[in-house]
């Protein structure tokens, strides 16, 4: 569906000699994960080696991705750069807002109506900007870029957390935040620090009940949620080579789960079959003809301890089926192990619904072994005992599954089929009962199981695990069912068991699909108008921000001195307030309403100075605002770690503050403050954060010779009359001082554009 092979051609053509050049200042022989990155290196041929976990470096991705909910701002903001056209090859996926209920056909239905403005928002501004527009029930933006756009050596950044499941296809393709996709399709270097790998050796052959999931869910158990953090996971050995490439999807995707930057595999034959099954003959001839340079070096693999900054090793044929849950992703249970544990911690052992779907575990092959064991329950007389669901993970998948009758095995069990999207993944999942709030369990093959997450309920237990796994344990109903070695109860009380899975790889008769779903952008965008409705509480168009007024900033008042942890989540709140993501006045109006202030350790409980009075801090700041009257925010330590969301950086931007003085920043946070033309600072002497008084009023001196390096003034006007002078510095080269200057990076693009 329009892979752009031009493009991959030219990243191919320049392959060789970049990948020598990063040998030459290496000076070692290179992983995979190393030959992607330096082939991928923003100013062309490497020439200094970059030191893993610290340097930063900019890099030029060769594709974007966006689902719809967080494409919501990341487009509002490319607008704003005036280009007419995206600069590197970009899609939109509406997967997210699609609610699991009652089947495919209603709830895409309900969905359409209850979002069509976002869903006509994308559309139109897809077809503007020449970005491919995936509609609603088209598939889980994961499965559709696995299937339609991932390749082999590529880069690809993406505003999913789960964009890493591209790995599968040998990609490093990493889930970023909307501002750093917005700052490429705009044309910017996208920055990431080098990381640090992990090498996943895998040796010998799953075989019996044991997937390609085991074997991510194995790694979750060794490296727990944070183990991957700041590393690239490269999996390699006869192993790695046994394993399909949706399989090898899979494990990418659940990296996310460590905390890893991405995962990736070597090509081999697994993904030139994928390529040529999926209608990309193309890419897979491309592939071959470089094939030595999309793999790591002969020597990192036979001797992987010197090369890589951790290794483990999994031998695949001892690798048994496993669950991992309730409540965390890397709490590892063999099937073997499954009943004591559960009996030993009271996790509830009857299981309720068995789903299966996500973009982990959403491939033909994982519907067929899924399949294989609904079909032996039918033969065998056995009685499903838990509800069932399913959610094809792409349009393409469900119309094959359902050619090759698939589906119809799973609706024989009363399956509900789901529409071709996240559904319970995401938690929208309108569950019968879930307001009751029991215990109970459920089992499913996504990645994620943190309370609440799939039904809002959080006394359900979820655990993690393979499709087939799935199937068996839902039809058993039963936790603590070992498909190896026991046995079930027929209808006519005969005890059977199920044999281990079979399935296809890919589908014997090939792909097939009427309608994908795909909707190509326009040649010629220029006169396609962007759908926003002015009265609209979901959407609202961007207004481009006022630049620097070109002289010290003086009167600040102090909108909140923030005590201790004060993470992105604080800033912006999820939650209901994610309806809100497009709509930037909106959402402002939860403004650090998670933040507790020093003064009396409240939230959204704030001094408003000119009143006296205490009110929320989205309320107090908009009365500064509407008297013209600037403020500064006051924060501790790691301010703005979490998620990299943009909106954190863009309310108070929107909002009238106009500095964010803090003891040191998170630094994805920083650099968002600096990209909306805001004042990051930290304080020089960290105890002066105590000198800050709730009635302060603030001057910053020495903006109009703000130069790299050089540090700030701050006076302090205390209520009494008194008044203070610190020092705070900041981390701003020249280029972010001109943003700055311009009022955001996305006024100098724009401006760019005219000149
Ligand atoms: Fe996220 Fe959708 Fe996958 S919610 S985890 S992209 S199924």
């Amino acid at each position: 569906m329009a892979f752009d092979i031009e493009m991959i051609k030219k990243v191919y053509s320049q392959y060789e000699e970049r990948i020598n050049a990063a040998r030459q200042v290496v000076n070692k022989p290179l992983t995979l994960s190393e030959k992607i990155l330096y082939a991928h290196l923003w100013h062309g041929n490497a020439t200094e080696a970059y030191e893993r976990g610290s340097s930063y470096v900019d890099f030029a991705p060769d594709r974007v991705a966006m689902q719809d909910a967080t494409a919501q701002m990341a487009l509002l903001q490319f607008m704003q750069a005036g280009r007419p056209k995206v600069a590197v090859p970009s899609t939109v996926h509406c997967d997210h807002l699609i609610q699991a209920r009652d089947g495919a056909e209603q709830d895409l239905t309900r969905a359409k109506n209850e979002s069509s403005e976002v869903f006509n928002f994308l559309s139109s501004v897809s077809n503007k900007y020449g970005i491919g527009f995936w509609k609603p029930g088209a598939g889980i933006i994961h499965q559709v870029v696995l299937e339609n756009y991932a390749f082999p050596g590529g880069m690809m950044i993406g505003t999913d957390s789960h964009t890493v499941n591209a790995g599968g296809l040998g990609m490093v393709a990493i889930g970023v935040g909307g501002a750093d996709a917005c700052d490429v399709m705009a044309g910017l270097p996208w920055e990431l620090k080098f990381p640090k790998l992990i090498g996943v050796k895998l040796t010998g052959k799953l075989s019996g009940w044991s997937a390609p999931k085991d074997v991510i869910l194995k790694v979750a158990g060794i490296l727990t949620v944070k183990g991957g953090t700041g590393a690239i996971v490269e999996y390699f050995g006869e192993g790695a080579e046994s394993l399909s490439c949706t399989g090898k999807g899979t494990i990418c995707n659940m990296g996310a789960e460590i905390g890893a930057t991405t995962s990736t595999f070597g090509y081999d034959e697994s993904m030139e079959r994928y390529l040529r099954s999926t209608d990309r003959a193309e890419v897979a001839d491309a592939a071959n003809a470089i094939k030595a340079h999309l793999t790591a070096d002969p020597e990192v693999y036979a001797d992987p301890e010197q090369y890589f900054d951790q290794l483990i090793e999994i031998n695949l044929s001892e690798l048994e089926p496993s669950l991992n849950g309730p409540f965390t992703p890397d709490l590892y249970t063999p099937v073997s192990r499954m009943r004591d544990e559960a009996e030993k911690n009271g996790w509830p052992t009857k299981v309720e619904w068995g789903l299966i779907g996500s973009c982990t575990n959403s491939s033909y092959e994982d519907l067929s072994r899924a399949a294989s064991i609904a079909q032996q329950a039918i033969d065998k007389g056995l009685i499903t005992k838990a509800e069932f669901g399913i959610n094809p993970g792409s349009e393409q998948v469900r119309y094959t599954a359902d050619r090759d009758g698939l589906l119809k095995t799973f609706e024989d069990l009363n399956a509900t089929i789901f529409t071709n999207a996240c559904g319970p993944c995401i938690g929208m999942w309108d569950r019968a009962g879930a307001d009751k709030q029991e215990k109970n369990t459920i089992v499913h093959s996504f990645n994620r199981n943190f309370a609440k997450r799939a039904d809002g309920n959080p006394n359900t237990y979820a655990f993690v695990t393979s499709p087939e796994m799935v199937a068996a344990i839902a039809i058993s109903g039963d936790l603590g069912f070992n498909p190896v070695t026991d046995t079930l109860t027929n209808r006519d009380g005969q005890e059977v068991k199920l044999d281990p899975p079979t399935g296809d790889e890919l589908p014997a008769k090939g792909f097939d699909v009427e309608d994908a779903g795909y909707q190509a952008p326009a040649e010629d965008g220029s006169n396609v108008e962007v759908d926003v409705s002015p009265s609209s509480d979901r959407l609202q168009l961007l207004e481009p921000f006022e630049p620097w007024e070109g002289t010290d900033l003086k009167g600040l008042r102090l909108l909140i001195k923030a005590k201790g942890k004060c993470t992105t989540d604080h800033i912006s709140m999820a939650g209901p307030w994610l309806k809100y993501r497009g709509h930037l006045d909106n959402i402002s109006n939860n403004m650090l309403i998670g933040a507790v202030n020093y003064f009396n350790d409240q939230t959204d409980s704030v001094k408003n100075q000119l009143t006296g009075e205490y009110g929320g801090v989205p309320a107090t700041q908009r009365a500064y605002k509407a008297e013209g009257i600037g403020s500064i925010v006051v924060g501790d330590e790691n301010y703005g770690e979490g998620s990299s969301r943009e909106h954190a950086a863009m309310e108070p931007r929107h909002l009238g503050v106009r500095a964010v003085l803090v003891k040191s920043f998170a630094r994805i946070h920083e650099t968002n403050l600096k990209k909306q033309g805001m004042l990051g600072l930290t304080f020089a002497d960290k105890d002066d954060y105590d000198k800050i008084q709730e009635d302060d009023t603030i001057d910053i001196l020495g903006l109009t010779e703000f130069a790299p390096g050089k540090s700030l003034t701050l006076v302090l006007h205390h209520a009494d009359g008194t008044q203070e002078q610190i020092e705070a510095n900041h981390t701003y080269n020249a280029q972010q001082i001109e943003w700055f200057k311009a009022g955001g990076a996305l006024n100098i693009i724009r401006r760019n554009q005219k000149n």
